[in-house]
């Protein structure tokens, strides 16, 4: 249901309702005016799938240090501490508002008779660290947030509803830096409206879509990061996309991720005659960080010639299996697979977006006004490869950290001015619809073939020279015909994946989850670094160039 539909001055315009942008809104709805936009139906994203959990250090024999060590560990010498830390130390008090809020983690009994939540494990967690409602997790925190979010009355929600950009003072020549608001589209009425607020929140989640294989869903297509790049935002780490190990192959599985902790819990990765391969990549074997996990799956795939590669767990007795991934097992088996009795085929599929809009510790970005939380922003949290379950954490610990700040300057933060209509007067409809699928399926697959899990300078530069001319074409097809959904998210698709590409062609080693034949191993020679990519309408830019910014 639809509230104030005609109200179009917020306090806070927050675009996006996963774990991020729910979590927000609720922090922040007792004491301000919110609308909440999303591009499909307010639960989907990438939070609605996610399985695995939610790390955290709840169990006595677990510590803060343990936790930021392997957060340390998996990052591959690029996370900033400090960061890590401020996330993990605020871990049990993230869970603990989940719960009050009504989430419904798996609980086991004790063998003393005492109750307490189940914590699984995943790659890179040195201890049972993830609470985890079955192997739903993320529908169980998205669903559970909805309800409260859907009957909050300070929240208007406009589902369906896709941003196109962000408005900014410099844009319209105004005296002011500030982000005032947003354009959004309507894609049920096809209307384009200004939404103003006096904070805008982009928690628009990740761009795996940008790749042909992913786990993500349609919507994670780095909307905000390209939004952000256009009003004047740094973005840093663009070229560390994590690929998840393991998803499921087969025709009809879509996206669909078999989660980590069936490794966590036992399960073996095979040869498809049968032959274990983990032990020969890394002493923590099939438990080793993603990004070794992935490169291991590939380079076998290559080495030996086949399309994927086994994931065995049926030693496990069968209720166990059964018990701790209903939702896995059920898909499996309307798939054809019994995972109790059979292994089951799997591949590597994007999965994660390590990089994005540069914050601080609050969210801000380097916009006045201006905030990014959850999977589009960049915080230092994650460095070269993100820890499993880890992402849900820095959504929900960001979310209250922005909330503060934002409440703390809701009574003297200005009004938006009234902004400008959208202006289509110089737009017609498309009359070549085809330009736009046949542009996406050749930016999806070419990411996939040259920016993939292993890439070379040569790769690199024949994605860079296909991305240029898609940018060019793109930029024409805008400015001559209306904006579709799809028109949009193709613009934002391309833009990301030239940010990917450059950052990548800028890494001069292999590190993390960018792995180069040119430069196989980590440049030891300096201190490691993060690639920053700044636009020409970024403040420091503009000063450089002498420009009054
Ligand atoms: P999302 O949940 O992706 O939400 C993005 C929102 O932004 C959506 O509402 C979307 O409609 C909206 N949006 C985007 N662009 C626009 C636009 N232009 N206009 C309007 N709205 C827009 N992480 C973990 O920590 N633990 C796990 O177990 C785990 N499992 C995962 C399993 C899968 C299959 C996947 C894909 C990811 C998993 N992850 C996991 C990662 C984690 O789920 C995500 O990083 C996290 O949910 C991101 O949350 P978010 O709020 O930032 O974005
Ligand atoms: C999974 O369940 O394997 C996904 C966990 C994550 O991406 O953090």
């Amino acid at each position: 249901m639809q509230k104030n539909q005609n109200q179009d001055n917020y306090d806070v315009l927050i675009i996006g309702g996963g774990a991020a942008g729910l979590s927000l809104a609720l922090h922040l709805a007792p004491q301000a005016r919110i609308a909440l936009v999303t591009k499909g139906p307010l639960t989907e994203g990438a939070t609605l799938y996610a399985q695995g959990g939610i790390s955290a250090v709840l169990d006595k024999s677990d510590s803060i240090a343990s936790h930021v060590k392997d957060t340390l560990d998996a990052g591959a010498g690029l996370c900033d501490e400090n960061v890590a830390r401020f996330v993990v130390e605020h871990g049990r008090e993230a869970v603990q508002w989940l719960i009050d809020h009504g989430v419904p983690f798996t609980q086991q009994t004790l063998p003393d008779g005492t109750i307490d939540y189940h914590l699984t494990r995943e790659g890179g967690h040195s201890h049972r660290r993830v609470i985890h409602a079955a192997d739903a997790t993320g529908r169980a925190v998205e669903t559970t947030l909805e309800q409260q979010v859907r009957h909050h009355a300070n929240i208007s929600l406009f589902e369906h509803h896709i941003a196109i950009d962000l408005i900014t003072g410099s844009k319209l020549g105004l005296d002011t830096e500030r982000c005032l608001g947003a354009y959004i589209l309507d894609r049920t009425a096809h209307h384009i409206h200004a939404l103003s607020a006096r904070f805008v929140v982009l928690a628009t989640g990740g761009a795996g879509k940008v790749y042909l294989y992913t786990s993500n869903p349609d919507v994670a297509t780095g909307d905000g990061i390209a939004m952000a790049w256009r009003a004047g935002c740094r973005v840093a780490n663009m070229e560390f996309i994590q690929f998840h190990p393991t998803c499921l192959y087969h025709p009809k599985a879509k996206s669909f991720l078999i989660t980590e902790a069936v490794r966590g819990e036992g399960g073996r990765l095979l040869l498809p005659d049968g032959t274990p391969f983990m032990h020969k990549f890394d002493a923590r074997g099939e438990l080793a960080p993603r990004d070794i996990v992935a490169r291991a799956i590939d380079y076998e795939m290559k080495r030996v010639g086949c399309e994927y590669v086994l994931l065995d767990i049926s030693h496990k007795p069968a209720d166990f299996i059964k018990r701790h991934f209903p939702t896995v097992y059920a898909r499996c088996l309307e798939l054809g697979y019994d995972m109790t009795k059979e292994p089951i085929p799997v591949v590597p599929a994007a999965h994660y977006t390590c990089g994005g809009i540069i914050t601080d510790m609050l969210g801000q970005t380097d916009v006045k006004g201006l905030y990014a939380i959850g999977e589009t922003a960049f915080t230092g949290l994650h460095g070269a490869n993100r820890m499993a379950s880890n992402s849900l954490l820095e959504c929900l610990v960001f979310a209250k950290a922005a909330s503060e700040d934002i409440a703390a300057q809701l009574a003297t933060a200005p009004l938006s001015p009234p902004l400008p209509a959208w202006d289509e007067s110089r737009v017609t409809d498309s009359d070549e619809e085809v330009v736009v699928a046949h542009n996406w399926d050749e930016l999806r697959r070419f990411m996939w073939d040259y920016v993939g899990v292993v890439r070379t300078n040569k790769r690199l530069e024949r994605a860079k020279r296909r991305v240029d001319l898609l940018l060019h074409e793109i930029a024409e097809y805008y400015t001559n015909f209306r904006v579709t959904n799809d028109l949009i998210e193709l613009r934002n698709l391309a833009l990301v994946a030239d940010l990917i590409i450059r950052s990548a062609m800028l890494r001069k080693e292999s590190r993390g989850l960018h792995y180069t034949l040119d430069y196989p191993a980590p440049d030891t020679r300096k201190p490691p670094a993060n690639t920053v990519l700044a636009p020409e309408n970024y403040r420091g830019e503009r000063e450089k160039r002498g420009e009054h910014p």
